[in-house]
């Protein structure tokens, strides 16, 4: 991993995150990410967008993108990013984005890229027919984050080599154009519970919108019953919840049903076995499923409250987007005088 280097970086700490308008959201992102934006909004300047640039990557239906990104503004809305503390905008809107991934991708290197992991998944035996964007996704990531020297990006575990990559095209950057200290090296995020919910079939798997099973996951917009239901049929074992998170170790449904509990009730996982020790799942999955309907049904409700006014989405994404301008338009300019393209 890169060190800080010296001098370095003085400028404030910032906060700053996406999520890609690519399906549904479901319990995994709002425990993982929407939750964790919403308290970090307090603690710093906060800047969170919608990733339509990324969504690309792989093909999306055009109507259903507009859509996906107003139901992902919907959903930071609902979860409580508040638009007169956070910046929250669409990627697309503020075109220094990709501007400045061009630059960095002239500044990364492919023996870097060619290690990133999530390219190889997703690209899977068939690399050749992957999109260019899908290989230069974690540079555009990068710029994402440096346009707004962002210093701390809460991301879930898969998104940490990218947050490393940022920070060695960072130093690079700062090496080569012989600016010490010009970009920060940010810091991934990524403690606390929620950070990896898992799906309801299959716990060795993260919970995941493109799984083809919806019964995996818990999405936002599920109702009431629909979230008993899942939970109800959610795989697990015939053995009695033991009494430390130690014991659950070798038994991954049980664990993540626990540590659902314990994200959405702000426990830990030892406090709510304190409570469940000795009994089965008959008697916890329905204290569970109470539980996600109490906490979840709000932020659905509220979701489709924003969901049913477009036009005020909008406006909040436009606003957001200005906002963001502000503040990634001198960065640019900086670092295209750096570079020494002409111009002022
Ligand atoms: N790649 C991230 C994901 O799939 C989304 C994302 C795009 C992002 N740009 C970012 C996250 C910048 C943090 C910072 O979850």
């Amino acid at each position: 991993m890169t060190e800080q280097t010296s001098p370095a970086y003085a400028g404030p700490a910032r906060v700053l995150s996406g999520v890609k308008p690519t399906g549904d959201l479901h319990l995994g992102n709002y425990l993982g990410a929407l939750v964790k934006f919403t308290r970090m909004q307090h603690e710093a300047e906060t800047f969170i967008f919608v990733a339509d640039l990324h969504a690309i990557t792989e093909w999306q239906e055009p109507a259903k993108l507009t859509a996906q990104t107003r139901e992902i503004a919907a959903a930071y809305l609902a979860a409580g990013l508040d638009p007169k503390i956070a910046t929250i905008f669409p990627q697309s809107a503020v075109t220094e984005h990709a501007e400045l991934a061009w630059i960095f991708n002239c500044v990364a290197r492919v023996g870097w890229l060619d290690r990133m992991t999530q390219f190889k998944d997703k690209s899977g035996k068939n690399k050749e027919k992957a999109s260019v964007g899908l290989y230069t996704y974690p540079v555009l990531q990068a710029a994402d984050i440096l346009l707004y020297k962002a210093t701390h990006v809460p991301v879930g575990d898969d998104q940490k080599q990218h947050v490393e990559l940022t920070r060695d095209i960072a130093a690079k950057f700062n090496h080569d154009f012989d600016a010490p200290g010009y970009f920060p090296l940010p810091e991934p995020i990524h403690q606390g519970v929620g950070a990896r919910i898992m799906s309801l079939r299959d716990a060795s798997e993260k919970m995941s919108k493109s799984n083809p099973s919806d019964a995996a996951r818990i999405n936002l917009t599920d109702d009431a019953d629909a979230v008993a239901q899942k939970i109800r049929k959610a795989k697990t074992d015939a053995l009695p919840l033991p009494e430390t998170p130690d014991e659950l170790k070798d038994r991954p449904e049980a664990q993540n049903l626990i540590g659902i509990y314990a994200a959405l009730d702000g426990r830990t996982a030892a406090e709510v076995l304190t409570e469940f020790a000795g009994q089965g799942f008959g008697a916890f999955k329905p204290k569970l499923a109470d539980l996600a309907v109490a906490k979840l049904g709000p932020v659905t409700e509220a979701m489709r409250g924003f969901m049913a006014d477009p036009a005020e989405i909008d406006r909040i994404l436009a606003a957001g987007a200005e906002r963001a301008r502000e503040v990634a338009a001198p960065t640019l300019r900086q670092v295209k005088k750096l570079v020494g393209f002409w111009g002022d």
